[in-house]
């Protein structure tokens, strides 16, 4: 238990420090934790506020040595100094055997400064051993806060290669920025890059988050615990589990394979914090996606040594993804009558508007019909979001009732077709021809519960019987709803006769609003309860003998396009 109680350093289990054994035989027991750093070990240190001491000595035949501090989350004033005592510390050392280390070390003496800094990353003295020093001193102090940092003593020349290589230019670069994803690159590691493939020691993480830049993975890994914390506080407090979104857990469970040197209890496994990770394997390279658009994101790249759970650095960057792109958006007046077309043939396109029904109910009607043939459009309407209905628009009318949504978002879009696409390859020359187009009618419906009701069937009989010279007599079906139908009437001229059929009907899209009124012949009014017998009659009179005439039935409506009957051609009698 003394192990977690002592007041200046935490060494447990394993980590207790091998004591010299010139200095400290073994069956000495220091009266007060003494805190030796031994040399080729990690040494992970607990730092309160204030100031800490390590204590090391160096093998007589020592050249050099190199003292690596790696803070975690704070910056640390770290100085190292070399002790000569008066006495010879052998000797002083067999003679009182009995006595803790420090009995003598801090007897009288010199002491010389050798090395003095103040680090928020991790730091390496190196230099040459001082032949007459009886012990080196490494002084540690976190001025901020309770902290932790690892320390790393290496005898000899060279670098000890505990702590992974970083590249002379250690920047994380944005190659690339979009709407929802980044891409990262960075100069590879020699770690790395000297190792076989095969060899898998060290590995490359990328750390995204939106707060800030993290100098250490450590310093990432107490936030995170920070933030669990709080969170769990906070969970207490309101005493009911809210379900956090759990985001690359799967990562965070890697953390644990990589726990702290001598504090396991450290590992960390969070949910959904603002940090989230990547680990990338040994590629310099890294795309980061299903980020939100316009947003700040801060990214560090750490290279790990898997086998001596290390890890080095990069200097982070940041990036904003970028707006989402807003379509130009048209906004559709009340009862406007709207034509769409798509110019170009050669691509799908697409076109938006949006429409706000006026009244409190919110509700309104759209209806559309295409205008050219087997060009496929299509409609989808959606309010806040939420997609209400995506259907094809033909030839028929296509109502759409709008209901409850203050606005609606209408996306007409043309739809490619594959003779398009030859076409284009074929004959790119030929511009335009054959375009796209929709009629189109938004209004609002005040008092409505839903679609208006539409006649049974849009076909427009005649009676034979009562066919004249002079007049004819239609009749169609209307509807429950007192509506208005209107009439119109087209004399086919001789070779228009002739040629008949089809062409010589009104084509589908041809609305009153684009007839003369000099053929409109007649309107009225009509209604009939009963559906199956909502049969109305007129008779068209003024006509020629013996000619041909075409007549177009249109249900005007105080909303929504008028609805077009199927043009009904007859002939007038010759003879009376
Ligand atoms: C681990 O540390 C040792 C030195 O203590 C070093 O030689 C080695 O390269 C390091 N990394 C790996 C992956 O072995």
């Amino acid at each position: 238990s003394w192990c977690l109680g002592a007041a200046l350093v935490l060494f447990c289990g394993s980590s207790w420090p091998q004591v010299r054994s010139a200095l400290a035989p073994e069956n000495e027991v220091p009266l007060r934790p003494t805190t030796w750093l031994p040399e080729g070990k990690l040494t992970s240190i607990t730092l309160p506020k204030g100031r800490t001491r390590l204590y090391f000595t160096l093998k007589k035949k020592a050249p050099a040595m190199s003292v690596t501090v790696s803070p975690c989350d704070s910056p640390i004033e770290w100085g190292l100094a070399a002790r000569t005592l008066k006495d010879k510390p052998l000797k002083s050392l067999q003679s009182t055997k009995k006595s803790t280390p420090e009995v003598w070390w801090q007897g009288p003496g010199t002491e010389e400064k050798i090395h003095s800094r103040t680090s928020n990353t991790v730091d390496t003295y190196r230099g040459p051993s001082y032949p007459h020093a009886s012990i080196y001193i490494l002084r540690l102090r976190s001025k901020q806060q309770n902290t932790r940092a690892t320390v790393y003593l290496h005898e000899g020349l060279g670098p000890s290669g505990i702590f992974p290589l970083l590249p002379a230019d250690p920047r994380v670069h944005t190659l690339g920025v979009g709407m929802t994803s980044v891409t990262l690159s960075w100069a590879p590691s020699a770690s790395i890059t000297s190792l076989p493939q095969t060899q898998k020691s060290y590995e490359y993480c990328v750390l995204i988050n939106s707060q800030k830049n993290y100098q250490s993975l450590c310093g990432a890994q107490e936030d995170t615990r920070k933030e669990k914390e709080q969170k769990h506080e906070k969970k207490e407090r309101k005493r009911r589990v809210t379900v956090w979104p759990i985001l690359k857990e799967w990562w965070w469970q890697q953390w644990d394979t990589y726990p702290e040197p001598q504090s396991p209890t450290s590992s960390l496994t969070a949910e959904s914090t603002g940090l989230q990770c990547v680990c990338q394997g040994t590629e310099s390279v890294c795309t980061i996606s299903e980020l939100l658009p316009d947003t700040q994101y801060y990214f560090d790249v750490f290279l790990i040594d898997i086998v001596n759970r290390t890890s080095m650095a990069y200097k982070g960057t940041f990036a904003r993804t970028h707006e989402e792109a807003q379509p130009a958006i048209t906004t559709l007046r009340e009862g406007e009558l709207r034509w769409v077309t798509f110019p170009d043939r050669h691509f799908s396109s697409e076109q938006f508007f949006s429409f706000r029904p006026r009244g409190w109910q919110h509700s309104g009607l759209l209806t559309l019909q295409s205008c050219s043939g087997d060009e496929k459009v299509k409609v989808t309407v959606s309010s806040k979001g939420h997609v209400l209905t995506s259907q094809a628009v033909g030839g028929d009318l296509v109502h759409i009732w709008l209901q409850g949504n203050p606005s609606y978002l209408i996306h007409l879009e043309r739809e490619a077709t594959a003779t398009d696409q030859l076409s284009a390859a074929n004959d790119p020359g030929l511009p335009g021809g054959l375009m796209a187009s929709v009629k189109m009618q938004t209004s609002s419906a005040y008092h409505r519960k839903g679609v208006p009701s539409l006649p049974s069937t849009l076909q427009i009989k005649s009676f034979n019987r009562l066919r004249g010279c002079n007049s004819v007599t239609l009749a169609w079906m209307g509807t429950e709803e007192r509506s208005l139908y209107c009439v119109y009437s087209r004399k086919l001229g001789i070779y228009e006769d002739e040629a008949g059929g089809v062409a010589a009907l009104t084509a589908p899209c041809l609305g009153p609003e684009s007839r003369s009124d000099t053929e409109r012949v007649l309107c009225k009014y009509f209604q009939e309860l009963n559906p199956q017998r909502a049969v109305t009659t007129a008779v068209i009179g003024g006509l020629e003998p013996g000619m041909a005439y075409v007549f177009d039935v249109y249900l005007m409506r105080r909303w929504g396009l008028p609805i077009k009957y199927a043009s009904k051609m007859v002939k007038t009698r010759k003879e009376c």
